[in-house]
């Protein structure tokens, strides 16, 4: 009797930590935010020709991006697509340090971003380019 109950309530905890475990797992929306910031920061890192900034950048997004996979595996092929027909592009820019190539890769890309929100019924999210990169970060390096 005493021992059933001892395992009862060990199970409840058990119950208790996944369900805390799983409170802790960033929501999609979350994931999209940190995507849509790291996103607006490759553009003005590019701009401004920092383009160790801009491939951090990327590089940060396309861990963002493995997380997406995770939180929401419905999404997995949708964004393993976006990633080799866009951010490919985008990498190639960064690497050519190719700001008129990137400009215009940036805007299929863009494209493709409102495109998956259409597609997955959320058609009122529409991601547009801030007017200027966060205030946090300096876009342009130092001049030497
Ligand atoms: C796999 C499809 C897909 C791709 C690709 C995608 N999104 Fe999203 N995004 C979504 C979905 C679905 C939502 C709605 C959030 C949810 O389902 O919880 C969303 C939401 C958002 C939001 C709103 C977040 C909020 O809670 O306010 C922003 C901003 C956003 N996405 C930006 C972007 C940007 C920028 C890109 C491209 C660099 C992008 N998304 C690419 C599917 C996608």
């Amino acid at each position: 009797m005493l021992k059933s109950h001892r395992f009862a309530l060990i199970g409840c905890v058990v119950a208790t930590l996944a369900s805390a475990g799983d409170e802790f797992k960033p929501t999609f929306g979350n994931v999209m935010l940190e995507f849509a910031s790291r996103y607006s920061t490759l553009y003005y890192s590019a701009k401004a020709s920092n383009w160790e900034l801009a491939k951090y950048e990327l590089h940060e997004f396309v861990e963002v991006q493995e997380i997406a996979e995770a939180v929401r595996p419905k999404h997995k092929d949708q964004l393993k697509e976006f990633e080799d027909k866009h951010v490919s592009k985008l990498e190639k820019d960064i690497e050519k340090k190719d700001w008129e190539s990137f400009k215009k890769d940036f805007a299929q890309t863009t494209k493709a971003c409102n495109k998956c929100h259409q597609d997955s019924g959320y058609s009122f999210i529409h991601y547009k380019l801030p007017s200027h990169g966060v205030e946090f970060l300096k876009m342009e390096l130092d001049k030497k």
